[in-house]
């Protein structure tokens, strides 16, 4: 199965995707709703919960790992690479090659949470792949609560977006980098508010396609994941009427939680 966890809901936007772009494989999601979010806290917090989803994965068959959140990708997805000896893929490689292809301009702006833009990871790709760029992070973190209580065209989140995306508005860029997989489903109203000549990149499809690409030259792996016959799973730490409600928006067909204690 393609182990697949996030902090909460936004990795249900990767889940989707991966399920779009790689039919025949069956996914295990662990969503930490519970301890969400991952973004205001340290970078130990933030790599013992990587580890627990990370296991708690394993042990239900995951013969990959993929990191569907970027707080938890830019903290603590060399801790994990480091522990396991199975792949773990994550969306930040993805995200940053496919922002560094479309960037005319290299001015790229990049949207996150507080762990994500302190990690300075979007920079430090980014300027490895197109040396020169200039970079442009602005940390959101109330976007992710407003997202998990399914706040997904109040004016209280318009007047938020707009706040935080002003400043890199001022700043021409050509291209904004998603850094949260809880985002795009807030892409609709950051367009118009960013510009609608910036091109938005979303993670979801860029990580669903670079998995396809992984398991392309993985052939071992791929049969193996392919002959499990299991269904596609989808577990939680906590579930609530809303998350319930974003789960089926996402998919777009009702999707069974299933809640589950984690150490
Ligand atoms: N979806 C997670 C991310 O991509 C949300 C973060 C959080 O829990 O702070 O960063």
């Amino acid at each position: 199965m393609i182990g697949i966890f996030d902090s909460g809901v936004g990795g249900m936007t990767v889940a989707r995707a991966i399920e779009q772009f790689c039919p025949g494989y069956p996914i295990i999601y662990f969503g930490d709703i519970a301890r969400t979010p991952y973004g205001s806290k340290s970078p130990e917090t933030i790599i013992g919960y990587s580890r627990n989803n990370t296991d708690f994965l394993l042990d239900r068959g995951a013969g990959l790992i993929v990191v569907a959140c970027n707080s938890a990708a830019s903290t603590a997805s060399a801790a994990l690479r480091l522990h396991y000896d199975v792949p773990v893929l994550d969306v930040i490689g993805p995200a940053t090659r496919k922002a560094a292809t479309i960037s005319k301009s290299g001015r790229i702006g990049v949207i996150g949470t507080r762990a994500t833009v302190k990690s300075g990871i979007y920079e430090q790709r980014l300027q490895a792949l197109l040396p020169g760029a200039r970079i442009f992070s602005r940390p959101c973190p109330l976007l992710v609560p407003l997202v998990e209580e399914g706040w997904l065209s109040r004016r209280e989140t318009k007047m938020i977006l707009r706040r935080y995306l002003h400043p890199l508005r001022r700043e021409q860029i050509d291209t904004l980098v998603l850094g949260c997989t809880h985002y795009p489903l807030l892409k609709q109203l950051i367009s118009p508010r960013i510009g609608r000549r910036v091109n938005l990149i979303d993670s979801s499809v860029e990580v669903a396609l670079h998995v396809r690409e992984f398991l392309h030259h993985n052939p071992e792996l791929r049969a193996r994941l392919q002959g499990n016959r299991a269904a596609s799973r989808f577990f939680v730490s906590d579930c609530t009427a809303p998350v319930r409600q974003l789960a089926a928006k996402i998919f777009g067909r009702e999707i069974l939680l299933e809640k589950v204690k984690i150490p």
